[in-house]
């Protein structure tokens, strides 16, 4: 597959140019990548009124992933999240969207933004990062919704690897004529299993990806993918709806690293994939037999749950292993095709050395209990706000999620009312202060 972004950015840092446009580093060494870092110059396209080196990278990214266009975003899913929700509400009056209840905080800020209210989908779910719903769940959320909801919202895979049956819930969606919108942030590499799970081709209408979460691309390198049912409205105003919220100085570093993510894609990333998979499935089978209890999760998380998580994390960062998340009971590790025997054997001998508890921690399922809103969350997001000591907040009202827990899952979505049961919660993220409205 070709690259036209890396190819044009390398031709011209060869080439001797006096660069009197941005940025001021002037493509001089300090990081030492400056060379590679330039701005929408002639012949270098514009991000979001691409019709040359960009969409033609693009074409490239939709091809890999079937769907009628996939966009490029140099600022993450957080940015590819607002431009969805902003799709689904176009020509909406006083809409409303059904959310899992595990949103990342991006969407609470577009909901701010885009002033759209919420009906949180609740699961008995034990982790703040996890809503497992079904098909059925879905169904009867639609039915008692207070009105027709302009899109149903999900997080697909969550942080824990929780993969909801997307399919099922999608052809509920196609029967209530719902767009299905889907927060697919570390599932980009799902398209390219033996069977995709992918969220677009399960039936989703929008979904975006981190792809740098999961595949080799720097930090920030993200899509948004359109699928081919989509109203055609949504392919005419996506770029629009992305430069709503999009800065106009895209990064070129994370451009050009999209677009050798194609490359990376077209040349043989399946076959890769599947031995990593099958990699970590042996991996997570020898963890189960050193007795540590794994979770069952999408192929390439290994989701401990243990009584003493932290410890377990500390034994691992002690042996040289860096996990993605921890908590008191819950350690995540990401894997990619990037990562190697060398990485697999000092994770197997981490565990095998490790002298502390394995056993699975008892958690209640703690996270099935519904929010009571007071306001909504445009007007609590704006609000005047105080900041008081976790203490202090019972029955207080939550302004803006600034405390949402690692990894970015508000406990209390601004506007709703805080009670003992989220305090309980903050104190366990530690966390101390809040911020109230006034
Ligand atoms: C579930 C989920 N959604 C969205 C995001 C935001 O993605 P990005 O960092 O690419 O903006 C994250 C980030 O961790 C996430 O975990």
């Amino acid at each position: 597959m070709n690259t036209p972004v890396y190819d044009f950015v390398h031709k011209y840092a060869g080439q001797d140019v006096s660069r009197f446009h941005m940025p001021g580093h002037k493509g001089k060494s300090f990081l030492g990548c400056e060379a590679f870092d330039i701005t929408e110059i002639e012949g270098a396209d514009v991000l979001y009124g691409c019709n040359g080196i960009i969409k033609e990278s693009e074409d490239n990214l939709s091809s890999l992933f079937g769907t009628a266009h996939s966009y490029y975003s140099t600022e993450g899913s957080s940015l590819c999240i607002k431009a969805m929700l902003a799709l689904a509400l176009q020509g909406k009056e006083d809409p409303l969207v059904l959310a899992a209840r595990n949103v990342h905080k991006a969407f609470c800020y577009a909901a701010a933004l885009l002033d759209f209210e919420v009906e949180f989908i609740y699961s008995k779910a034990s982790h703040l990062c996890s809503c497992e719903i079904n098909a059925e769940d879905v169904k009867n959320a639609i039915e008692n919704s207070k009105k027709k909801p302009c899109a149903l919202y999900l997080t697909s895979p969550d942080y824990l690897g929780y993969i909801p049956d997307i399919k099922a819930i999608s052809n509920v969606c196609k029967e209530y004529k719902i767009p299905l919108l889907v927060d697919n942030a570390h599932g980009a590499y799902l398209n390219f299993l033996p069977r995709s799970l992918h969220p677009i081709e399960l039936g989703a209408t929008l979904c975006c990806d981190s792809a740098h979460k999961t595949l080799p691309v720097l930090t920030g390198g993200a899509y948004l993918h359109i699928s081919m049912n989509a109203p055609k409205i949504y392919t005419e105003n996506a770029r629009s709806m992305l430069s709503l919220f999009a800065s106009t100085s895209p990064s070129y570093l994370i451009l050009q690293s999209l677009d050798l993510g194609n490359r990376y894609i077209s040349e043989g990333y399946r076959d890769r994939l599947l031995k990593t998979v099958n990699d970590i499935s042996v991996i997570k089978e020898k963890l189960m037999s050193e007795g540590f209890f794994v979770k069952t999760s999408e192929p390439l998380k290994i989701v401990f749950e243990n009584e003493n998580a932290t410890e377990l994390c500390i034994h691992f960062r002690n042996n040289g292993i860096e996990a993605e998340f921890c908590d008191k009971d819950t350690l995540v590790l990401m894997a990619s095709t990037e990562n190697n025997k060398s990485d697999y054997e000092r994770l197997l001998y981490a565990a095998k050395s490790y002298k502390g508890s394995k056993k699975r921690a008892l958690k209640e399922k703690e996270f099935s209990f519904k929010a009571q809103r007071a306001v909504s969350i445009r007007k609590a997001m704006f609000c005047e706000a105080q900041t008081i000591s976790i203490e202090d907040a019972l029955g207080r009202i939550c302004a803006c999620p600034t405390v949402s827990c690692p990894p970015a899952v508000p406990v209390v979505v601004s506007g709703e009312i805080i009670t003992d049961k989220s305090i309980e919660i903050f104190k366990e993220y530690g966390i101390k202060k809040i911020s109230v409205i006034k």
